[in-house]
């Protein structure tokens, strides 16, 4: 297949690009070359690459700042999806359309499947859930993925800060009453593209398995990554204001995948192992060498 990913300069981009590049042809579209929010942009460029299917991974991720930048938001998020689901339907392409857990408010108590009602706290969570009615609506032929808790190689994610600030303190604080999946973006390329090669369109929860506090999160991260000369204490979500509020309890059941014969995703403690062992040891290596 020929592919069309859009975001392909972040995390997830760059993973998609690793993993789906082994057996397809990626068109990579940083935002530089492709702005989702333009509509005529958007059109051109799927006039000139005819892509097989799309992976569309662009998003404005920053969950704060999105609350004091609201147009944007929406204009990537919403409009951005729209665009492209637009785009995807017209020139015959399949479209996976990744989206978030943020989408729910983290009441409910137990894991959330994909039926569960939707209901985003913030301006970041209202635009990526008004982004995947859109594709709904115009594009048929999708697969929305909603995900959660993002990490990969040159990201700027949980694992990476806790790593930078561990060579500069001996303690950290976290807060331990936020529950969710870490995700690792090389497994989630994977499911992607297992989910390509068929047609069972649907709205899935795509996580690796188990969940935990943020807390339970960092303590893993430096026990893995063999931090354990610096500690991690806990704290309330309370004592950590931030312009953005998040849902507490965010992790997913996923249902859809049984559902559609997809196999399980691994636990996240094991992604997360493999993630510190092999990417983030090569990037040490790299900026230690530079
Ligand atoms: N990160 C998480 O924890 C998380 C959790 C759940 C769901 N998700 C979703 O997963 C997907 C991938 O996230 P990620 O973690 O890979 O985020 P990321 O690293 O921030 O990548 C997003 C990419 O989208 C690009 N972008 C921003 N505005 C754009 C525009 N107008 N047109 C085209 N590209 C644009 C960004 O470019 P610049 O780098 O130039 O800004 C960036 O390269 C997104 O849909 C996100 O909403 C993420």
């Amino acid at each position: 297949m020929k592919i069309l990913i859009t975001g392909a300069g972040g995390q997830l981009g760059r993973d998609l690009i690793r993993v789906l590049g082994q057996a397809h042809e990626c068109i990579p579209m940083t935002r530089a070359s492709l702005d989702v929010g333009d509509e005529a942009a958007v059109r051109a460029c799927f006039e000139s690459v005819r892509p097989d299917a799309v992976v569309h991974a662009a998003a404005f991720t920053q969950v704060d700042l999105a609350e004091s930048h609201l147009e944007e938001a929406y204009r990537v998020n919403a409009l951005g999806s729209y665009y492209v689901g637009l785009a995807a339907e017209a020139f015959g392409a399949k479209l996976v359309c990744v989206s978030t857990d943020y989408v729910f408010d983290g009441m409910k108590g137990s894991p959330y499947h994909e039926e569960d009602r939707t209901n985003p706290l913030s301006v970041y969570g209202r635009s990526k859930l008004l982004g995947e009615q859109f594709v709904q609506k115009v594009c048929p032929h999708h697969f929305i993925v909603r995900t959660s808790w993002l990490y990969g190689r040159g990201g700027n994610n949980f694992v990476t800060k806790v790593l930078a600030l561990a060579d500069r303190q001996q303690e950290l604080t976290v807060v331990d009453d936020q529950f969710g999946s870490p995700t690792y973006t090389y497994d989630l390329a994977e499911c992607i593209g297992r989910m390509l090669a068929t047609e069972r369109y649907d709205t899935y929860h795509v996580a690796n398995s188990g969940y935990c506090s943020r807390w339970d999160f960092a303590r893993a991260i430096l026990e893995l990554a063999g931090r354990t000369d610096v500690t991690a204490r806990p704290i309330t979500s309370q004592g950590f204001v931030l312009p953005a509020p998040r849902p507490q309890h965010s992790a997913f059941d996923d249902r859809g995948l049984r559902k559609n014969g997809f196999p399980p995703m691994r636990h996240w403690r094991s992604a997360l192992g493999a993630f510190i062992h092999t990417d983030w040891k090569l990037e040490e290596t790299e900026h230690e060498t530079n």
